[in-house]
């Protein structure tokens, strides 16, 4: 049987060294939390076991391995480092004799995004990366399917369009959709991810750094790094859809509260063939896992045991690649959800009904 890792590591200080470490983390303030998650050594935190391959049959097991580092340490360390306690984790991976190892939330951010970690170890490394903006650009379509959104009339927005998720998915979106706004913070790299769009033949595509722009668009995937909230109501349109990919969310509380003729959604998440048991609590509905995950996971089950996804830069043809290898095996863009909850089909009437009202 092959077998794969997967690294996360403690995204909320106090909430996750407590899973581990309860009565510590009742004692450590949290700034002596981020100072210790650098000398303290990585961990095995799970046996991941009864995932199957629905096209082959094939099994595949796997450890949940944590990597210390808080996402403030991850972040504002010197990258050399965060890589030497990612590549540590990553020695853990390999005495445990995995084929694979995918790199979790930041650990797939920090630096050159996995190329120097890759290079340091004698095992397969991916971001997984690729698959969450495939599963992004399905939850978005669905998603417009429910409210009757049709994406090839539509007018669609990227917010954080100049980065790796955000650039990828204006890419794959390009030949599907009417007319595209790149939203960003820096123009010059705006105006090359608007030349990649054209490459991909949507010739009608506009940039702007200024977030109140995404007003004209119908559908919109935001996928920022800005760590807090930047959409608010009064930056969509009536009836817009938006898949919010970002951690934490790009969109705002505030719109769930008041705009009932919106439709958000959270992209990325996805269903595990077989009877998954990660033994870890990931605060999902069971059985579901965030895309990037999933990629190791189905690259393992493929047998593909390379560097899939490394560095800053998305290439569609894999995005394509590990969909179709995902799908084959049996993984489903599981059910959408809104602000943690599940999309019902009241609140879609509800949206119906409000954009019918104001439209006359
Ligand atoms: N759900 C999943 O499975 C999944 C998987 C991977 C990533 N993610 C999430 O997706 C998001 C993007 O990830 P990534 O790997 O693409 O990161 P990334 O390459 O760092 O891209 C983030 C982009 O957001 C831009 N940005 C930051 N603040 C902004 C603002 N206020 N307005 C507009 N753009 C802004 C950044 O611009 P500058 O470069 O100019 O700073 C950067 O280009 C993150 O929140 C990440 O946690 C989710």
């Amino acid at each position: 049987m092959d077998h794969f890792a997967f690294i996360i590591h403690p995204l909320d200080p106090k909430a996750d060294v407590a899973r581990k470490y309860p009565r510590l983390a009742r004692l450590l303030p949290v700034p002596l939390i981020h100072f210790l998650s650098r000398l303290w050594p990585p961990l095995v935190l799970s046996h991941v076991t009864g995932i199957r391959s629905q096209a082959t049959g094939a099994q595949v097991e796997g450890w949940l391995l944590a990597c210390p580092l808080t996402t403030r340490q991850l972040t504002h360390l010197p990258a050399r480092v965060a890589y030497r306690k990612i590549i540590q984790t990553g020695r853990l991976a390999e005495r445990l004799n995995v084929d694979i190892l995918g790199l979790g939330a930041y650990t797939s951010v920090v630096g050159d995004g996995g190329i120097t970690v890759a290079r340091a170890l004698n095992v397969a490394v991916t971001t997984g990366d690729s698959y969450p903006v495939a599963l992004t650009v399905q939850a978005l379509f669905k998603a417009a399917s429910l409210v009757g959104v049709d994406p090839a009339q539509a007018t669609v927005a990227i917010v954080g369009a100049t980065g790796a998720i955000g650039s990828a998915c204006a890419e794959l979106l390009a030949p599907k959709v009417a007319r595209m706004l790149l939203v960003g913070l820096r123009e010059e790299r705006l105006r090359e991810v608007a030349r990649d769009v054209q490459r991909r033949g949507l010739d009608d595509v506009e940039f702007s750094t200024q977030i109140e722009a995404i007003r004209a668009a119908h559908l919109i995937i935001s996928a920022t790094s800005a760590g807090r909230p930047i959409i608010f109501p009064e930056h969509l349109r009536l009836g817009a859809v938006v898949c919010d990919v970002a951690q934490p969310a790009d969109v705002s509380q505030r719109v769930a509260e008041e705009r009932r003729d919106v439709l958000v959604v959270e992209g990325g998440l996805v269903e595990v063939p077989g009877e998954p048991d990660f033994r870890f609590d990931f605060r999902l509905p069971p059985g579901l896992v965030f895309g990037c995950m999933a990629e190791t996971i189905a690259l393992a089950l493929e047998g593909q045991f390379e560097d899939f996804t490394v560095g800053k830069e998305i290439d569609i043809e894999k995005v394509n690649r590990i969909e179709a290898v995902a799908a084959r095996h049996g993984f489903r863009l599981a059910g959408l959800r809104s602000f943690g909850q599940p999309v019902t089909d009241e609140q879609i009437r509800m949206i119906r009904q409000q954009v019918e009202q104001a439209a006359g």
